[in-house]
């Protein structure tokens, strides 16, 4: 992941060096510690994380493990989906999810999204569950695959959660497990109108995913993940699980997995936790700078959208455009870094093409994957920039520039940050 950027005045997707230099000492002294005990896997450090991500997230429990994947991987496992069982998700997310669906032995199956917040419909997934049969035992099943449904990942993403309450009240009527993956909604926010409160992302399905890849709001200096959840034996199945199936060194009640944290990204993580909610802040207040920038122009350029009922965390800031390509390339002229999250609907990838859904299928996700664009956003970005690109946006989008750049090569930054 590089960030240095060659231009002068250039703007970046995102900045990874600021924040790990302005903790240099508190991060390298993590290395001191870790290198002075030889504690590398496993012990204190990844206990006190887990303690302290718990606490951030209000579950009882967090189990710290190698990456988001394996968190959801190992949640979907540990909450009882079973080989070939359906598991229903969205077709807007990054790959990692269904992989985690499949790698447990599950079948992914798509609902499409909601066209304002990019996250799962409410409605599309009662649809869905409302086209499922009932086998004589009373199992549900997928009218497509044949197979039964038996959990609902829904992604909380670009730092929004998804509609909990109704995606809850669905699980809830026809027997469903709910796992959310909230790799991207580190601290994001929801106000249930049930519980009448706000609820963190990772407290409210039965168990959560969270990703600290290093370009997440919580990021390590590598590989790493967590599973929260408020279930005391769900979290021993987990820990079992990511440890060779072992609760006690050389018993192996289950074949599992090597999907341990290493002590070091846990002490860099715990590190970093304490700076979380100031960073999440400050991402808040860049996307509410970013939208006043925008106000005059949302015919050309549409700003995400938070309902009274999130609080967002703005892990990226999406916006939409009918000329993706042309903007994409006048902002790279202008040595600013952009990213699309994610260009081509899981459900239309060729690694997905046994499932045999077409064209046509989702299609709010195959118009959102064709117009959104993610703009540079991370806690150090100053007023300044933010002018810089919304004045770059702006004079694309009302001028003549637009028809200069028409038609030129994308060359966009392509860095993986989610
Ligand atoms: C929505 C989503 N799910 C799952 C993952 C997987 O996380 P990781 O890359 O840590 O395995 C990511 C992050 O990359 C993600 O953005």
């Amino acid at each position: 992941m590089s960030v240095s950027n060659p231009m002068p005045n250039s703007i970046p997707f995102l900045d990874l060096v600021t924040p790990h230099i302005e903790l240099e000492q508190e991060l390298t002294e993590v290395f001191q510690k870790a290198l002075r005990t030889a504690g590398f896997i496993g012990g204190p450090m990844v206990e006190e994380f887990e303690k302290a991500f718990a606490v951030f997230c209000g579950t009882p429990h967090s189990i710290a493990v190698s990456s988001g994947t394996d968190a959801l991987r190992f949640a979907i496992m540990a909450c009882g989906v079973e080989s070939g069982d359906v598991v229903v998700t969205v077709p807007h997310t990054f790959i990692a999810t269904t992989e985690a669906i499949s790698q447990a032995g599950a079948l992914p199956e798509f609902v499409d999204i909601d066209e304002r917040t990019y996250n799962m419909s409410a409605e599309k997934l009662e649809e869905f569950l409302g086209q499922c049969k009932r086998d004589k035992s009373g199992k549900l099943i997928s009218s497509r695959s044949g197979r039964p449904v038996t959990a609902v990942v829904p992604v909380h993403l670009y730092g929004q959660m998804a509609d909990m309450d109704p995606i809850l009240r669905l699980a809830e009527k026809y027997g469903l497990i709910v796992i959310e993956d909230a790799c991207q909604a580190h601290g994001a926010e929801y106000f249930s109108r049930k519980l009448n409160r706000w609820m963190k992302a990772g407290s409210m399905g039965r168990a959560a995913a969270f990703s600290f890849y290093p370009g997440k709001n919580l990021g390590a200096c590598g590989e790493a993940g967590a599973v929260t959840t408020n279930d005391a034996t769900l979290a021993e199945k987990i820990k079992v699980l990511r440890d060779h199936g072992q609760a006690k060194k050389y018993y192996h009640d289950v074949e599992g997995y090597n999907g341990r944290l290493d002590a070091i990204q846990a002490g860099l993580l715990h590190a970093k936790l304490s700076h979380l909610a100031k960073w999440n802040t400050q991402r808040r207040e860049r996307a509410a700078e970013y939208n006043r920038l925008f106000a005059a122009a949302e015919e050309a350029v549409l700003p995400p959208f938070e309902p009274s009922w999130s609080r967002a965390v703005y892990h990226l800031y999406v916006v939409r455009t009918d000329d993706r390509e042309g903007m994409m390339n006048h902002l790279k002229r202008a040595g600013i870094g952009t990213g699309i999250h994610y260009p081509i609907p899981l459900h239309l990838q060729k690694a997905y093409a046994a499932l045999n859904y077409h064209r046509g299928d989702f299609p709010v996700a195959e118009k959102a994957a064709a117009e959104i664009v993610s703009l540079p956003m991370f806690p150090q970005l100053k007023a300044e920039q933010q002018a810089r690109v919304a004045e770059e946006i702006l004079s694309f989008t009302s001028g003549p520039v637009r028809q200069h750049v028409q038609g030129a090569s994308l060359a966009a930054t392509t860095e993986r940050t989610a």
